[in-house]
């Protein structure tokens, strides 16, 4: 593996061809044999850095249209804190239904699965039936695996009733120094960033983009007003990058001064902090409170000159959905991608059906969409929104940060990468960029 690492930090990426795939490589992963170690515990006690273990492992045979890539910087999203709780459902499940798919899909049923949905690195070796790319060249990764023999993908990828999200619903992803792909994931690494920088954006970047952007999600257009939840969070911070740069008027939900002055210095100017205003919109865990949902409701429209918001960026779940359904425009749709606070939400139905309000949803994103999302990043218009880096020994802490919500905007890991700061090759545009890059740093 040191060959392999000196001779992409010397920049000598034509030798990579040449030299072997190591037999086994470090890894981050959860064990089947403690898929029950949280069992009795509330979500909030299921701590991370007891279930996420770094360990050698077998490197994986190369399939057709497969890649194996030296991983130089991964990230932790969301699914990994859900992979690493057990929480709502061990993933192993997933590796089990994937393995019975084919025999080339066999290997991914393993009594352990590496994790991580993003990375950074450099094509060390492409399968049978890969053209568009070879050994030496920079990527980064999406995550959307599909096998595509059904009709039914071939339209939008995302429909592809064999879809997964690679390293959550496959094994082998980018939390370690190898990971495994299919070719079709792979996308050219902006040479602006750093390794760890360039592992921020993927997942999350990607997910707003077809959620508040594409035609096959909410569709924004200049001069609409996007509430986002969490908008300095992981999708959040894409979200309001993507409302601003797109001509809409983001409406900043964030839970601290911290967050709020962050969001501010993206360009935000209607922000709202829902620790501070104290909005309880449960009064108990079974009855939602209307009331609050008015105040929080007034307190937009005080924002905004008194316009509701065309578009509702949800992802917080039971929590927040009631509230989203009733702040939502007449005409106004709610899009959802996720259920963090719980999955069995609740709403008015009045007030969507008459106000003719949409609910739509939206999961990841097809490889046009992650190439498009990509391209952001590479032209300086969307920037990765890394807080933290650490060592892939520490990713347990790392995924805690996220679990606990105690981070902002991304949180990095270096998997081969020796120290941060390292892969940049276009300087000048990085200069260009650099506080906007830099942002959420150190906070
Ligand atoms: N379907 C998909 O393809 C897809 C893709 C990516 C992520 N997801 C899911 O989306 C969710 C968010 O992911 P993420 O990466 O953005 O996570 P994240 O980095 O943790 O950000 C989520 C944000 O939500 C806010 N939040 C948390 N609890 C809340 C509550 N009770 N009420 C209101 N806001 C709350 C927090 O912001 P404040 O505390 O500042 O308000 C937090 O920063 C996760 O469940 C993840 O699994 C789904």
């Amino acid at each position: 593996m040191n060959e392999i690492r000196d001779a992409i930090l010397a920049d000598q990426l034509d030798a990579l061809a040449g030299l072997e795939v190591p037999q086994s490589y470090r890894a981050v992963l959860v064990r089947k044999d403690e898929q029950d170690m949280f069992e009795g515990l509330p979500t909030k006690e299921k701590d991370p850095r007891k279930s996420l273990h770094v360990e050698e492992v077998a490197t994986p045979e190369l399939g057709p249209g497969e890649a194996i890539v030296a991983v130089m910087a991964s990230s932790v999203n969301y699914n990994t804190v859900w992979t690493s709780i057990f929480e709502p459902v061990s993933t192993f499940g997933f590796l089990e239904r994937y393995g019975r798919v084919s025999e080339l899909t066999k290997k991914h049923d393993l009594p352990y699965h590496v994790v991580g949905s993003d990375l950074a690195g450099v094509v060390l070796r492409v399968g049978p039936g890969v053209n568009k790319w070879k050994p030496g060249d920079e990527v980064v990764a999406h995550c959307l695996s599909v096998e595509l023999e059904d009709p039914a993908g071939h339209d939008d990828t995302m429909m592809d009733p064999q879809q997964r999200i690679w390293g959550f619903e496959t094994n082998f992803g980018g939390l370690a120094e190898l990971a495994l792909v299919k070719s079709n994931q792979l996308m050219p690494k902006p040479a602006h960033l750093t390794w760890e920088e360039a592992a921020a954006p993927g997942l999350v970047n990607s997910t707003a983009y077809r959620q508040l952007v594409s035609r096959n999600g909410a569709n924004m257009k200049q001069g609409d007003t996007v509430l986002i939840w969490g908008a300095s969070g992981g999708l959040g911070s894409y979200a309001t990058q993507m409302a601003l740069n797109g001509g809409a008027i983001p409406v900043c939900v964030v839970s601290s001064p911290e967050k709020a002055d962050i969001v501010r210095s993206m360009g935000a100017e209607l922000v709202i902090d829902r620790s501070a205003e104290g909005y309880k919109f449960w009064k108990d865990e079974a009855t939602q409170d209307p009331k609050e949902w008015q105040r929080f409701g007034k307190k937009i429209r005080e924002l905004t000159g008194g316009e509701d918001v065309d578009i509702v960026f949800e992802h917080p779940g039971r929590e927040t959905f009631g509230a989203s359904v009733y702040v939502a425009k007449k005409g106004g749709t709610i899009i959802t991608c996720a259920s963090t606070t719980g999955y069995l939400h609740e709403y008015d139905n009045r007030y969507l059906w008459m106000n003719l309000k949409k609910i739509l949803s939206s999961h990841f994103a097809n490889y046009k969409e992650a190439w498009e999302a990509n391209r952001l990043i590479d032209k300086g218009l969307i920037h990765p929104t890394l807080s933290k880096v650490y060592p892939m020994e520490e990713v347990g802490q790392a995924t805690l940060d996220v679990h606990r919500n105690a981070h902002q905007g991304k949180v990095g890991v270096l998997t081969l990468a020796p120290t941060e700061g390292l892969g940049v090759k276009d300087a000048e545009k990085r200069e260009k960029h650099l506080s906007a890059i830099n942002r959420f740093r150190g906070v």
